[in-house]
């Protein structure tokens, strides 16, 4: 009997190098920096633990539980999501190696292009990768080394049909990496669609409780699995055992809390849609979103960010500093609903030229809802803004 992700996620010590005879509903904690090698048996063929940066049981552990939920070969943990995507840049580019990525992405990751095309000389070409003529015409005339984008995108919620892009990756030889920090495996699986590369922050939907900063990048193949593991030993990405701890104690409950979200969210973007200092709701949920078919046909659950367009900036400032639940704040998947005026915080790596050609404007803000009493965050809203 082959039983489903969800319930596997539910018992975490099955992923454990190491067969446990505690019956821990965790696995173990290895608070170590160094093993000593003349008490490793080796049994088995089992690897050799030598030093925490390297290789650790219980960071072990939880790579073997992502590449599984990934559909993977491998994964790495990182100690932030931007160090796997870094780890990615770092694994398959060279200097004079050509990128192409979507328009709309995480400022972190715009900010990190920009380094690497100052000081490696990295070409990076920013597309609508809704444009398939646009993006073939690319990678057709140009060796594109790696193909990046988000979906849904972080902060315009664009839905990029992962499958398509993937099939024009493969038809001219670029690796292709999605970055699956919104939705996470529990509602879209990009290797399954034809991906090389899933990588997330962790920080996010999947610690879920807002108490640590981690990622993780899985690969395909066990042999950029291995590349990966080899670069982020060299370069020291490798996430500490007791980050891994608390990032593992979200996972038994990320579907639950992923569809509280969802849920809450979609209730909240309907409320908004009503309301006249509002010009425009932005939630792949909704039936004014372009791109809610293919939503609903790549994810399982819709996550619960969104953005929504103030009338005016200082009607957006004024929400914001009058709220009294939201707080102002950046990242998502937390208990507690968030908002933040993207263009200054999370996308402040944008130009307002970038800003503009993906749809975001100074009065855009990006809500990432929690489990609130949805009644309550409808009177906030309302009192904030009178
Ligand atoms: C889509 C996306 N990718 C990567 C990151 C980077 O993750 P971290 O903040 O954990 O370094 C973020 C952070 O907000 C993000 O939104």
């Amino acid at each position: 009997m082959k039983n489903s992700l969800e319930t596997i996620l539910c018992h975490p010590t099955s992923f454990a190098p190491f067969k446990d005879v505690t019956g821990s509903s965790h696995f173990p904690i290895y608070n170590t920096a160094t093993f000593d090698l003349k008490k490793q048996t080796n049994e088995n063929g089992k690897k050799i633990y030598d030093y925490t940066r390297s290789d650790n049981p219980t960071r072990e552990a939880l790579e073997n539980l992502f590449a599984f939920a990934e559909n993977g070969a491998g994964a790495v943990c990182t100690h932030t999501g931007i160090a796997s995507v870094n780890l990615l840049f770092e694994t398959v580019l060279k200097a004079n190696s050509t990128i192409l990525v979507e328009a709309d992405c995480y400022g972190g990751t715009n900010r990190l292009l920009k380094i690497y095309k100052d000081k490696y000389n990295v070409e990076v070409i920013s597309a609508n990768f809704h444009d398939f003529e646009m993006i073939e015409h690319i990678l057709k005339s140009k060796s594109i080394d790696l193909t990046l984008c988000e979906s849904p995108t972080n902060p315009g919620l664009k839905i990029i049909n992962l499958e398509k892009i993937a099939k024009l990756c493969k038809k001219y030889n670029s690796l292709f990496a999605v970055d699956n920090s919104l939705a996470t495996f529990i509602s879209q699986k990009p290797l399954d669609l034809g991906a090389d590369f899933s990588l997330f922050s962790t920080t996010k939907y999947i610690s879920g409780h807002g108490s640590v900063i981690a990622g993780a990048i899985v690969a395909k193949d066990e042999e950029w699995a291995n590349k990966l593991h080899y670069y982020s030993n060299a370069h020291g990405h490798n996430q500490n055992p007791m980050d891994v701890h608390l990032i593992s104690l979200g996972i038994p409950s990320l579907k639950i809390r992923a569809k509280a979200s969802s849920k809450n969210s979609i209730k909240l973007a309907k409320f908004l849609e009503k309301q006249d200092f509002i010009t425009k709701v932005t939630h792949p949920a909704l039936k004014s979103h372009p791109n809610r078919k293919l939503a609903e046909k790549q994810m399982k659950i819709i996550p619960g960010v969104f953005c929504a367009d103030f009338k005016t900036v200082e009607l957006a400032e004024k929400f914001i500093q009058n709220s009294k639940i939201f707080g102002e704040k950046c990242s998502f998947g937390s208990p507690d609903s968030r908002v933040e005026i993207p263009s200054k915080i999370s996308h402040a790596s944008f130009s307002k030229e970038e800003l503009e050609n993906i749809g975001i404007s100074p009065s855009t803000v990006r809500f990432a809802i929690g489990f609130e009493d949805i009644e309550d965050l409808k009177k906030d809203l309302l009192q904030a803004i009178k």
